[in-house]
């Protein structure tokens, strides 16, 4: 296997990029990464071109159940998008240069802003199963023990050695999504919380929910923190929000267990309540240079 440090040359991600720019006519402003069981996002898309990860040159592959493994090109209300349907996680295998590898390319599309969607456990005591949490901040558990996308020689053309992520999450559009739930009323189902990412694959154990706890999460999922934290080295502006598919126990005395396909299906019952938060989102979001 290889290591997070491996570096990946500027110039793969420019081939992928350059390998797509030549067969597509869209021309992406908005990326959206969707999260297990939301890959149905992608099909609102208008004008859709679609290729399979296992066609594009230098793109890693998927492995998970109910990931398609597809880039859709399209347009959502009039913005051009590209929606990875299917995404790379750490517990697969890859290095963290692999898991991002996607959002570089987007950058060199000329993509400003990534939307990233994702299937998460609650830790916080209000949250229900099929609740909504845009993400407000997150915790890098993997980042702390040195498992993080950017270690390793920098590269100044993407940004800089030592990024600020105390702005991950653009604070304008994570407003803009609250007021949106709000007037499709799902606010009561709706959340601003603290994502925390685990390596997995395993669940948490008791123990280790109550840890979570302490440190301030309020869901916990596998993905979506080495996406973010590259996206923004590289200057993109992030939206995230995590469907709640589970809550995760914190009692010894409780019966509840998880399990892949709860949290599957629960992104099916939910899919489109995300889906509609999203649409609205990208049609109201302002980009610099026009759709
Ligand atoms: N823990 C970690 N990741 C998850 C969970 C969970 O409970 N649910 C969905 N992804």
């Amino acid at each position: 296997m290889m290591h997070s440090e491996e570096l990946i040359r500027y110039e793969t991600y420019q081939e992928t990029a350059e390998w797509l720019l030549s067969r597509t006519k869209h021309r992406p402003k908005v990326a959206i990464i969707c999260g297990s069981g939301l890959g149905t996002l992608a099909e609102a898309l208008a004008n859709q071109e679609t290729f399979k990860y296992t066609d594009i040159p230098n793109f890693p592959q998927s492995t998970v159940q109910g990931h398609a493994g597809q880039l859709i090109f399209g347009e959502l209300k009039g913005k051009t998008c590209v929606c990875m349907q299917g995404r790379f996680h750490m517990f697969e295998g890859y290095p963290l240069a692999k898991v991002t590898f996607p959002v570089r390319v987007f950058r060199l599309l000329g993509v400003e802003v990534l939307i990233v969607t994702n299937a998460a456990g609650s830790i916080a005591d209000g949250y229900n199963t099929g609740d909504i949490m845009i993400i407000k901040d997150h915790i890098n558990i993997p980042g702390f023990a040195g498992q993080h996308p950017l270690c390793g020689p920098n590269d100044e053309r993407f940004g800089s050695r030592f990024p600020c992520l105390s702005d991950a999450y653009d604070r304008s559009l994570g407003k803009l999504a609250l007021d949106i739930s709000r007037e499709i009323d799902h606010s009561d189902c709706i959340h601003e919380g603290v994502y925390c990412m685990v390596g997995g694959p395993s669940f948490e154990t008791i123990a280790e929910a109550r840890l979570l706890h302490k440190l301030g999460a309020d869901a916990v999922g596998m993905s979506t923190v080495p996406e973010v934290t590259v996206a923004r080295h590289c200057g993109l502006r992030v939206f995230g929000l995590s469907l709640i598919t589970n809550k995760v126990t914190k009692e010894y005395d409780c019966n509840e267990a998880v399990d892949h396909e709860a949290v599957l299906s629960i992104g099916k019952m939910r899919a489109r309540v995300v889906e509609g938060l999203v649409t609205e989102l990208v049609a109201r979001m302002e980009l610099n240079m026009g759709c």
